[in-house]
């Protein structure tokens, strides 16, 4: 992990915002993973912050102003950039594998998007030829103001990166959207643009929580999955630069930034939006508990008590990985999950035959530290070439990467195409 980003320069421009006093985390980690990074700051952004403090975190120097009367010149930040004598005559913005803005005020996201250059900073991002991310920080009605609003989406088109500001509370005092993104979410997504993950280019589809089967209009049928697994694999596919499609039950939990999110009810539903996305995917992880029965007949109106007992005669729903497996494609993977609460691995690898699965997770959920609800997981991994592996109480994250390893290597994605 610690040289992830050697060899790579990073521009990383900060401006006029209370926000710029969470950057120091930013050019810290970017630092210490290796990446030469070049803060260049606005007049305004030195109001708030030292430039000192950059100088002694990134080890450059830090441009503010175009004028030769400031200490460093272009040429200085060149042979920062390059470290060796060859690049000197390449412009910085040329040099420059990545450009972050963080915080961006509402000033400069107009200066970009209109083209204006009229210090340092906006003069390079527009001579900027690399990726650039955006992490805006403003006062909410700025942020939603239609000329900010309108630039931002103008950036956008451009295929800049506009890690979207979070909520809370405001320098303001008032409560909104508009503060910086969490500033290890903008060293991610640095990490995404600059280090290539093993699941480019793959379209990966996940399926994640309970789906309700309704009685009549005010009940359902339902069960306590959580939807953490599948939110964690659809995250972290995200992060090994997968394209994602999450495809989700009614859950309590944010779907991950970057993800196309599909909201499902009924285990029908879930099946029919599994399904259209069939012929493009490259990967279907069904970590989703569909209801596997639904009331044979749904009340049209609010079942009243009256008996003592109320008999609702419950009929099989689609089972989606059987219905996956016989319109799926060859070199289609799919990994399924199983529930187990005795002989976990002889009946998971039924089910994995039966469903003709790539790979299937199957869990315990009597075992403490397992199943619905739990942060952890303890779990055991079967392929359908032989692999069987226990991972021992791990968070779901940290499964979620191992899932997603092992699927790679059955499908055999890794020796190919990276
Ligand atoms: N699954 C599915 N369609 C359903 C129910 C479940 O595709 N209607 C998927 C789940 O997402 C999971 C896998 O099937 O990946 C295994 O689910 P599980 O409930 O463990 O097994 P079942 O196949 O339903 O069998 P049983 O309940 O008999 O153990």
């Amino acid at each position: 992990m610690e040289n992830l980003l050697a060899g790579k320069a990073v521009v990383l421009g900060v401006t006029g915002s209370i926000a710029a006093f969470k950057t120091p985390h930013i050019v810290s980690r970017l630092a210490s993973l290796g990446a030469n990074v070049i803060v260049v700051m606005t007049e305004n952004a030195t109001r708030f912050i030292a430039p000192l403090t950059f100088e002694t975190l990134s080890g450059n120097e830090v441009v503010v102003s175009m004028w030769p009367e400031t200490k460093v010149g272009v040429a200085e930040l060149e042979e920062a950039v390059s470290g060796d004598d060859r690049l000197k005559h390449v412009a910085l913005a040329e040099a420059a594998d990545l450009a972050i803005v963080a915080p961006a005020t509402a000033n400069i996201i107009g200066k970009m998007a209109g083209g204006i250059a009229d210090d340092f900073l906006s003069t390079e991002l527009m001579a900027m030829t690399c990726p650039v991310l955006v992490a805006p920080a403003m006062n909410v009605n700025m942020l939603e103001s239609d000329a900010v609003a309108e630039n931002l989406t103008t950036l956008k088109e451009r295929g800049v990166r506009i890690i979207e500001p979070g909520e809370g509370r405001l320098a303001s005092g008032a409560v909104g959207r508009g503060r910086l993104a969490d500033p290890d979410a903008i060293v991610d997504a640095a990490l995404a643009v600059l280090v290539p993950g093993d699941l480019a280019g793959k379209r990966v589809v996940v399926t994640a929580g309970p789906t309700e089967e309704p009685i009549d209009p005010v009940r359902h049928i339902g069960n306590p999955s959580t939807g953490k697994m599948g939110f964690a694999v659809a995250e972290r596919a995200l992060s090994r630069g997968a394209e994602v499609v999450l495809i989700s039950g009614r859950t309590a939990l944010e779907p991950p930034v970057g993800a196309r999110f599909v909201r499902v009810g009924t285990t029908r539903e879930m099946l029919d939006a599994v399904l259209a996305e069939l012929p493009e995917l490259h990967m279907l992880v069904m970590a989703a508990a569909p209801a596997d029965y639904r009331p044979a007949e749904v009340a049209e109106h609010k079942i009243k008590k009256r008996a003592d007992t109320l008999n609702i005669q419950l009929v099989r729903t689609e089972d989606i990985l059987s219905e996956v497996a016989s319109k799926k494609q060859l070199g289609q993977g799919v990994v399924g999950f199983a529930v187990e609460t005795r002989d976990e691995v002889p009946n998971a690898r039924k089910k994995l035959e039966e469903k003709s699965l790539d790979l299937i997770v199957v869990n315990n959920p009597m075992v403490e530290g397992a199943g619905f609800g739990t942060d952890t997981n303890i779990a055991t991994v079967i392929g359908r070439t032989g692999l069987e592996e226990t991972v021992g109480r791990v968070s779901k994250d940290e499964l979620a990467d191992v899932i997603l390893t092992f699927a790679i290597r059955e499908l055999g994605w890794g020796k190919t195409d990276g």
